[in-house]
This record gives structure tokens, sequence and C-alpha cells, in this order.
């Protein structure tokens, strides 16, 4: 099976590479520097080159209080970028796995979100992933919507200046107090769980929307005392709510995934020990 994969180079699409090691599948990654997801043309190209079976679009732009004041690259990057590559998939006879977000949720719900629950976004970057999930499945119907939520990866993401884990280690280190917000509960996922979980669903030919995120949700603060506590850190951790942390985002206040197609992911403080072995170390 050919796959070829766009976003190659952040935190999703590298650990894919890294972990893809199954014969039956020849994994060829796409970057930036490739491709620009926008360029129709360039997409195109890309894909009828490598006669693909199945395109995994990681590509996005989420950087969130950018989303905001930058609506238009937010849609093309992610409304335009995905339905370039869905429709060339479709033209060259391939099947698309594109990647979405919990924040196509509302967070009202207070168990976790099903696939088939009602989307409804509270701010700009969740209103265009439901916009890129309805048009990646117009243009190209073989299509796998993979809803996912809070990842850290061993490579960080660029576009979001790297992840929360090394954010919290970085401020820890400053020595400053700590403030996160202890009112927005999710499913932080390691994205190495992820990698590994789809390469089975992809192999499979799975169609339709699956959420895979990380077993049982917790809120950011104890999220962070969890990181502290594996690295041995103490730091002057303070929980604040959404309220007082203010910003520009309108971010929901529970946005856990569970799913009826597929099997629940490991707990998340199995995915937080494993990237902090394999990233820092720790507990090895
Ligand atoms: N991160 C999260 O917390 C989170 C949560 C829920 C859902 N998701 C979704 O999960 C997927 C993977 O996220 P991630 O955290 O792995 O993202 P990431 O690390 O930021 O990687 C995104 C990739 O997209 C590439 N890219 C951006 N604009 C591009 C363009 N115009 N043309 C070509 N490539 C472009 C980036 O390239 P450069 O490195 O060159 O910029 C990067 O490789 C995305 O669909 C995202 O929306 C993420």
């Amino acid at each position: 099976m050919n796959v070829l994969l766009f976003g190659a180079n952040g935190q999703l699409g590298s650990d894919i590479v890294r972990l893809w090691n199954d014969p039956a599948v020849t994994l060829t990654g796409v970057t930036r520097s490739h491709c620009d997801v926008t360029d129709t043309e360039a997409v195109e190209r890309v894909i009828a080159a490598s006669h693909p079976d199945a395109v995994v679009n990681t590509t996005a732009f989420h950087n969130l209080p950018l989303c905001e004041t930058d609506p238009e690259t937010c849609f093309l990057v992610n409304v335009a970028g995905g339905r370039n590559i869905a429709a060339a998939a479709a033209r060259y006879g391939a099947s698309i796995v594109q990647f979405s977000t919990d924040y196509v949720f509302d967070g009202e719900k207070r168990t976790p979100y099903l696939e088939s629950d009602a989307r409804h976004s509270l701010n700009v970057y969740g209103a265009m992933k439901i916009a890129t999930e309805d048009v990646v499945r117009q243009a190209n119907p073989d299509a796998l919507i993979v809803r996912v939520s809070g990842l850290y990866g061993l490579a960080g993401s660029a576009g979001k200046g790297g992840n929360f884990v090394e954010t919290m280690l970085r401020l820890a280190r400053e020595g400053g107090p700590v403030r996160v917000v202890a009112d927005q509960v999710t499913a932080p996922t390691n994205t190495a769980e992820i990698a590994e979980a789809l390469l089975p669903v992809v192999k499979h030919g799975a169609r339709g929307v699956i959420h895979l995120a990380a077993a049982e949700g917790t809120n950011w603060h104890d999220f962070a005392a969890a990181i502290f506590s594996i690295a041995g850190l103490q730091p002057d951790l303070q929980p604040v709510t959404t309220a007082d942390f203010g910003g520009p985002v309108q971010r929901p206040l529970y946005s856990v995934l569970g799913s009826t197609a597929v099997p629940p992911l490991r707990h998340w403080r199995a995915g937080l020990e494993r990237y902090m072995a394999e990233k820092h170390g720790f507990g090895t």
C-alpha cells in the first residue's frame, strides 16, 4: 500500500514517519518546502507523481489567536488546502485521511463527545475545521476524518512554538509562578499513540469519522501537575480560570473525545509517561 503523507515534519506527521514500520506500507512524506498545500497545482503534481492508494493530511494552520486575527490564512491552509489534497487524491483514485479537532465541539456536553455528536464551534479555527471536514468529504467520498485533541509530540509544533509539555518545563525552569487553567477539560494526547493506532485503521480502509484521543480527560492544570511530578519539579503551580486567563479565543470547557468506532487509546498519563521517557529520559 502506497501512502502519501502531507505535514511530514509536524509533530503528528513526524511520528507517523517514525513509527509506521510496516513492510506492507510504503510511506512518502511531503513537507511544506516541497509542496505548499494552498497551491492547487503543486498538490496535484505531487499526488500525480506518487500514485498513492491513500493520502494522509496532517497539515494545519492552528495557532488559535492567529486564526482569530488572520482567518484568511486559517481558511487557505485548512479548508482550501484540505480540499486541494482530497480532490487531487480522488482524481488519482486514492482515499483521503484528514485530521480534525475536538474544537469542532462547543463543550456544552459533560460526557465524552462521540463521532455522531453535532458540531458547533466556539472559535474561527474550529469553524474552519468543520468546513474542512465537509469539503474533504464532498471532494472525496473515500474519506476518513480523524478527530484528535491536545497534541504533543517529540517534534513539537512549529506553528504553535513547541508544545504544552515543553512550555510547562520551560516555565518551571524559569522559576516564576506557573498559572494554568483548571476549568478546561480535554484529553491531551501523545502523537506517538495516535500514529500507532492509525496504522491498522488506514490499512483496513476505514471510512467516515473516528475519534483518536487519550482515554479519560483532565484539565490543563492537573496535566501540568503530572508533568512536574514525572520531571521531579516543584514549581509554584497556580490554578486559574479561563475567565482569569482572558485572551482573544473562546475555547470549549469540555472536549474529551470518546468513540463508538475504534478502541480507546491508553490513558493520558500513560501517553505522557512515554513522552517524558522518550524525550527527556525520565523514568527510564
Ligand atoms: N496540536 C494540537 O493540539 C491539535 C489538536 C487537535 C487537532 N489537531 C490537528 O491535528 C493535525 C496535526 O497537528 P500537529 O500538532 O501535528 O500540527 P503541527 O505540528 O503544527 O504540523 C502541521 C504541519 O503542517 C505544515 N503546514 C502548515 N502550513 C502548510 C502549508 N501551507 N503547506 C504545507 N504544509 C503546511 C507545517 O509545516 P512547517 O513545519 O513547515 O510549518 C507542519 O509540518 C492538524 O490537522 C491539527 O489541526 C492538532
